[in-house]
């Protein structure tokens, strides 16, 4: 089945139908920018402001116009509409502090393009000292969300918590944010520490390998196309039935095509064996494929139940131990990235077998993550909101409706857009994040 089309988001771009949205007060959502080959990091100058000391603002200064971004002066008298507002509020510690973001932040708000990027950096809660700036710096986050929501245009608003001593591994998180490969991440809190792992190993260690569980189609097929991008050998599996399109996503992205049902006794050696003997290790595990069987609890037979869990948790967990128990089956500083669910987060009515299995997704990132640290690995984990998809195409129409209105950008996601959050975390511009679950949702405004 094809994803179908968001025909609403069509109709309200231009022409009457832009005309009678207006007049009612109806969403009319933005197209997204996306990555292309060669494009510009920004559409527009990027202002970099600071609170206080503002001690990352230099740094960052420095890393954006690296990056082929213009630097923009607030004072210029300018019509310029500005890319990307980063605001460096890591030295934030008072109310007076606080009181002061407003002032320089307002007025550059009003003045971002459309897909704009705007960048808090705050500090990690964990490293602040006195009751006050706990609560400051958490303020941070009520404000990155309100900006989430208020923000117009396709542009969107997140929080890095900076922890002491994260230095460079800044870099590629506020790249990955400032982006066009971010489009659906909005109203998030990423915390970024010190690179995990010797990067420069990582990079000198030739090309990588990556396997993509549920590679077929969906997500799973974007995550295969986004990883081989940058180089990566991508061994795309998925079951025997789905083998002519996995194939065809094989070919496209210059991979190997594995045909294996995750739940099978024999998957987890299969896998270890496979990944061992042809391609020395996987660098990266990216476990996608999923399934869901929606009734309400109550009407959930047991096979609803168990197949669910079967999929979407017992056999990530079973093929991640039987590559942690075959030397060698997972190279050193190896990621392991899993798809969970903003239902996981929040549960959704008729998926109580769904939410506790993507919930378990998130237990398990959090303990497999202190597990690989131990080789400079990390594992992490992706929470889509509603994303266009065979998954999607299969719900009714007005829940499918709702779904895509439901979120800060008034749309729904496409799977590129996960797939670029799944290989921002498996890759080194990741280095300083490890054990955590970024929403690619859109900024979905769940019940959590
Ligand atoms: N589409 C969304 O809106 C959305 C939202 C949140 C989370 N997710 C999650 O993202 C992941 C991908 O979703 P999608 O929408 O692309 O799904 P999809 O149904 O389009 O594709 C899932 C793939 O997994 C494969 N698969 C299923 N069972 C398997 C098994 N036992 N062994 C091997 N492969 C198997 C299927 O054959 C299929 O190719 C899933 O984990 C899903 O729960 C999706």
């Amino acid at each position: 089945m094809s994803a179908p089309v968001d025909a609403y988001a069509r109709l309200v771009r231009q022409g009457p139908g832009a005309a009678l949205a207006r007049r009612l007060g109806a969403p009319r959502p933005t197209a997204l920018r996306r990555w292309e080959a060669g494009a510009d990091l920004l559409t527009g100058p990027a202002l970099v402001l600071g609170i206080g000391a503002a001690p990352l603002a230099a740094d960052v200064s420095r890393w954006l116009a690296a990056a082929g971004a213009r630097l923009a002066d607030a004072e210029a008298a300018t019509d310029d509409r500005f890319g990307a507002v980063v605001l460096d509020a890591s030295a934030v510690r008072t109310t007076a502090d606080l009181a002061a973001v407003r002032e320089p932040l307002a007025p550059a708000f009003r003045r971002l393009a459309a897909n704009g990027r705007v960048l808090v950096l705050g500090a990690l809660v964990a490293d602040t000292t006195t009751v006050e700036a706990a609560a400051v710096q958490q303020a941070l986050e009520g404000l990155v969300r309100t900006l989430g929501k208020e923000a117009r245009a396709g542009a969107t608003v997140n929080l890095l918590r900076v922890g002491e001593g994260a230095g460079e591994a800044l870099r590629g998180p506020l790249e990955f944010l400032a982006s066009a490969r971010s489009a659906f991440v909005s109203g998030q809190v990423l915390e970024v520490g010190p690179a995990r792992g010797g990067d420069a190993a990582r990079a000198s260690a030739g090309p990588r390998t990556a396997v993509v569980t549920g590679a077929a189609q969906g997500i799973g097929a974007a995550v295969a196309e986004v990883l081989a991008r940058s180089g990566t050998h991508v061994v795309c599996v998925d079951l025997a039935a789905q083998g002519e399109q996995l194939a065809r996503v094989a070919n496209r992205v210059g991979g190997s095509a594995l045909h294996l049902d995750i739940t099978a006794a024999s998957a987890p050696a299969a896998l270890a064996e496979h990944l061992l003997r042809r391609h020395g290790g996987a660098d990266v595990v990216v476990h996608n494929a999923g399934i869901t069987r929606d009734r309400s609890f109550v009407n959930l037979d047991e096979a609803g139940w168990a197949s669910v869990l079967e999929v979407n948790l017992r056999a990530p967990l079973r093929l991640t131990e039987g590559l942690l128990a075959r030397e060698g089956a997972l190279r050193p500083q190896a990621r392991v990235v899993q798809l969970s669910s903003i239902n996981g987060i929040a549960g959704a009515k008729g998926q109580a077998n769904y939410a506790a299995s993507k919930a378990g997704v998130i237990g398990m990132v959090r303990a497999l993550d202190a597990r690989l640290a131990a080789s400079g690995g990390a594992a992490s984990a992706v929470a889509p909101g509603f994303v266009e998809t065979a998954m999607t195409a299969r719900m009714p129409l007005l829940p499918r409706e709702v779904g895509r209105r439901a979120s800060s950008l008034q749309q729904g996601g496409l799977p590129v857009d996960v797939a670029e959050a799944v290989a921002f975390l498996a890759g080194p511009a990741a280095a300083g994040i490890s054990g955590q679950v970024l929403r690619v949702c859109g900024q979905n405004l769940l019940g959590a």
